[in-house]
């Protein structure tokens, strides 16, 4: 077993997911700017702090995603982040793309920057603690898009990005996202999600990518948020793994899925019903930020000093979605008592 492969198994496995903390700034002050928290660097700070300091931590994250600004703090007792996730047995992960710009061509759409200085950054990054990295593409449906060139210009960017990743001895992340918006329906989102995953591993193949040290980070097959039909858990959860079962190549170890929009709820009974029918050797998680933070964040609004209870309500969700990574999540067990 290669170095990258074991990395990625220890991140996706036995019943650990990803807590994806990597915000940027501006995404960071949109979250507190909403729970009326000024969104400065200590704040966003002590936020974090208490997430990756939790009980919850230990037993069921895998990995935490974080941003630059965070990798290079350090808490009151002088300890650094990256120290501080290390106690816990996690991984450290770092954002690494500069974000969805603007595309040339078809300017409704996004393409992912950052791969300019990106060798050095991830010198960097290795140094600082690093062993996983994340890179998000984004792709909008509508009647005209995603385009073809929004496909093939954002699986070429992620797979050169795999690719100068793997050289500098981390896992990359390869995250190509379908947005949820829109009033398109699940078969939609099935047929867009196929397309954009088999251009991607079509990249990463071309750029000799090594499939087993890297994990997928997929939407969920999904209806857009405005449509008209709502889908049961059951066909999400099947539709979801049959596309996954079509297009991604068996040599990938973990498929860690975002959360996209999706309630809490919503996001751990999906992931509990995609984990009951897998038939596949893929290990099945989860790499939430909004499902895994949103209750949390909340709650620490209305209680800036008592963060003991942000951590429990943290540690709750992330208990949660590990049952679900084993297929043993119910609503019943759902149920907590700190409002
Ligand atoms: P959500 O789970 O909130 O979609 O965030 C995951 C993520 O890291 C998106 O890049």
């Amino acid at each position: 077993m290669t170095e990258l492969n074991q990395t990625a198994l220890k991140i996706v496995s036995n019943g650990k997911g990803i807590l994806a903390a990597d915000e940027s700034t501006g995404t960071m002050t949109k979250r507190l700017d909403s729970i009326n928290v000024a969104s400065s660097p200590e704040n966003r700070l002590i936020f974090r702090e208490a997430l990756f300091s939790s009980n919850g931590m230990e037993n069921f994250i895998g990995g935490v995603i974080l941003f630059d600004e965070t990798i290079k703090q350090s808490t009151k007792s002088g300890n650094s982040i990256p120290e501080l996730i290390n106690q816990s047995g996690a991984v450290i992960g770092i954002k690494v793309d500069a974000g969805a710009k603007i595309l040339a061509g078809s300017p409704e759409e996004k393409v992912t920057e950052g791969l300019d200085g990106l060798r050095e950054r991830l010198t960097e990054y290795y140094k600082l603690g690093a062993r996983f990295t994340k890179w998000r593409a984004v792709y909008n449906i509508t009647e005209k898009h995603p385009s073809e060139l929004a496909i093939k210009s954002n699986a070429h960017a992620l797979a050169r990005y795999a690719a100068l990743v793997q050289e500098a001895n981390m896992v990359p992340i390869v995250e190509p996202e379908v947005l949820m918006d829109g009033d398109h329906d699940i078969n939609k989102c099935y047929e867009v999600t196929a397309k954009v995953l088999n251009e991607c591993y079509k990249e990463l193949k071309l750029h000799n990518v090594d499939l087993k040290g890297t994990i997928l980070k997929p939407n969920m097959i999904l209806p857009g948020n405005g449509s008209k039909n709502e889908s049961r858990t059951g066909e999400i959860a099947k539709m979801t793994l049959k596309c996954l079962k079509e297009n991604v190549p068996g040599e990938v170890p973990g498929i860690a899925f975002l959360s996209g929009g999706q309630t809490e709820i919503e996001a751990t009974q999906n992931l509990n019903e995609i984990n009951k029918i897998n038939d596949t050797n893929f290990a099945l998680t989860f790499s939430y930020g909004r499902a895994l933070q949103q209750s949390a964040l909340q709650y620490w609004g209305k209680n800036q000093e008592d963060l003991v209870n942000v951590q429990e309500i943290f540690s709750h969700r992330a208990k949660m979605n590990s049952l679900s990574t084993l297929a043993r999540w119910t609503e019943n067990l759902d149920k907590i008592n700190i409002q």
